[in-house]
């Protein structure tokens, strides 16, 4: 099929890239000139492993066609998808400008019937919005909804396994040729090796074998336009509130002897529960649980439901990496004015350069309050962090730079490099030695075994 999709963020690149990979011949409208130059180099504009191998073959092959005119992408493609990104408004309810200005343009250049995909995050009722912006048009347009669930970090993965195709809307026609267009996506995975693309999806464990045995018509889910909308914000919601749950647990772990692992493990083999999004740590980032559940709840609040859970979920989450400062000032007697601190990772979470919302940030900044001497390291994401904490930590050249006269390394990323530690080495490096792991993720038999001390989050 001929597609265009409009906004070359996370969702949109991948998304392009696996179905020109699988065929069919794909648009890529974007309307920063900068972003689409690297992309017609097959450069994405930001860290996603294997999406750089990805675009630059299909790039090379004329299957993916990066352009800011929507005049060149829309004259051919049956269908469009919208990945615009949908920020938060100051009081926390999305801002939909990017959609209506994507609207806007296709409405300028719209010269046959289309179907219209609306792939970007958005509250219940955007869709209808957009329905009504395209009947001023003398073309048949037909929208679907058709939520994202790939995670940052794992989206090829994630996008060649999903575990569902949500379609919503009115059309069942429409929704049949999205469905089409992506059963090409599965077919592709079947011919693809996935353990390329799985080094960090740490969600699923048995994904590859589970999500392959089951069709991929099995796995579509065809519901209705305000459902499907809703679908992708409340997994969102509901995964975050695991994660707190997790959190929340891990402080009685702390006050009682238990192990939170051992506990998350315990209730995560109910297959009711799943095991999945349990892992306690420094708290949930990224660009998409911290804004997804703020605007559910400004979304809620405008039509008089208070979702008390989502609130709780919230604000645990908020005060995570202040019971983390707390837990370190209290190894340090209160006082961490005169230790010199390494932190491990910068990214929201491993396996991508970004920092939106980042946790270990968050860290950084509140340990400023009380300590000076703050170094730091990430893999990929140094680059954006310096634009929040410029010059007010030190930036180590490596690891071992990092760990090197430190009293104190915390993990605030859990990349698989800083997990795997040498840490008779970091012994030798650190002029103390304490290990803080906020992403209870290290060995602690290791860590002591090397004659360092381990502390966690609730064990
Ligand atoms: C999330 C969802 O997982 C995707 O399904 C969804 O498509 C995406 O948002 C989106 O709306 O676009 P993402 O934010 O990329 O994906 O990353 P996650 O893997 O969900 O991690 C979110 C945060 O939760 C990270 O800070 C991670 O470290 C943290 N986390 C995750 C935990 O603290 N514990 C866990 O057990 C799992």
């Amino acid at each position: 099929m001929n597609v265009t999709i409009i906004g070359c963020g996370f969702v949109g690149l991948t998304t392009g890239a696996l179905l020109a990979a699988a065929g069919n011949k794909v648009y890529c409208v974007d309307v920063d000139k900068k972003r689409i130059e690297m992309v017609k180099q097959g450069k994405p504009p930001f860290y996603e492993p294997g999406l750089k191998q990805l675009l630059k073959k299909t790039v090379q092959a004329g299957k993916l066609i990066a352009t800011t005119s929507y005049k060149e992408a829309m004259a051919e493609s049956e269908i469009a998808i919208i990945c615009v990104g949908t920020p938060a408004n100051p009081d926390g309810s999305v801002n939909l400008e990017y959609i209506f200005q994507a609207v806007r343009s296709m409405l300028d250049h719209l010269t046959n019937n289309m179907i219209i995909v609306l792939k970007s995050t958005v509250q219940a009722g955007t869709g209808r919005e957009v329905e009504k912006m395209f009947k001023k048009s003398r073309h048949k347009i037909d929208l679907v909804s058709c939520p994202e669930f790939l995670a940052e970090g794992s989206a090829i993965f994630d996008t060649l396994n999903m575990d569902r195709l949500v379609v919503g809307g009115d059309s069942a026609t429409a929704k049949n040729k999205v469905i089409e267009l992506f059963t090409s996506i599965d077919k592709l995975s079947r011919k693809t090796d996935l353990t390329k693309y799985d080094k960090y999806t740490t969600v699923y464990e048995n994904a590859v074998k589970n999500n392959l045995q089951i069709p991929f018509s099995e796995r579509v889910l065809s519901i209705s336009l305000e459902s499907a909308e809703l679908v992708k914000i409340t997994a969102n919601a509901f995964l975050a509130s695991k994660i707190s749950f997790a959190n929340s647990i891990a402080r009685l772990c702390d006050v009682s002897g238990a192990n939170i692992e051992e506990v998350m493990e315990g209730i995560g083999r109910d297959r009711r529960i799943g095991n999945s999004f349990l892992k306690a740590g420094i708290g949930w980032g990224g660009s998409c649980f911290p804004k997804d559940t703020e605007g559910l709840l400004a979304y809620a609040n405008n039509r008089g439901i208070e979702l008390e859970i989502v609130k709780a979920a919230r604000k645990i989450n908020a005060d995570q990496v202040k019971y983390i400062i707390t837990k370190i000032k209290d190894i340090f007697n209160g006082n961490l004015k005169e230790i010199s601190i390494g932190v491990l990772g910068l990214a929201f979470k491993p396996g991508t350069s970004d920092v939106r919302y980042s946790p270990a940030i968050s860290l950084v900044q509140l340990l400023l309050k009380s300590n000076k001497k703050i170094k730091v390291f990430d893999p990929q994401a140094t680059s954006d962090a310096r634009q929040i904490l410029a010059d007010k930590v030190t930036y180590a050249n490596d690891l071992n730079d990092l760990i090197k006269d430190t009293h104190l390394l915390i993990l605030a990323t859990e990349w698989p490099e800083f997990v795997n530690l040498d840490f008779d080495l970091v012994k030798k490096l650190m002029k103390k030695n304490v290990l803080f792991d906020a992403r209870n993720k290290w060995d602690r038999n290791s860590i002591e075994d090397a004659g360092l001390k381990y502390f966690g989050i609730g064990k």
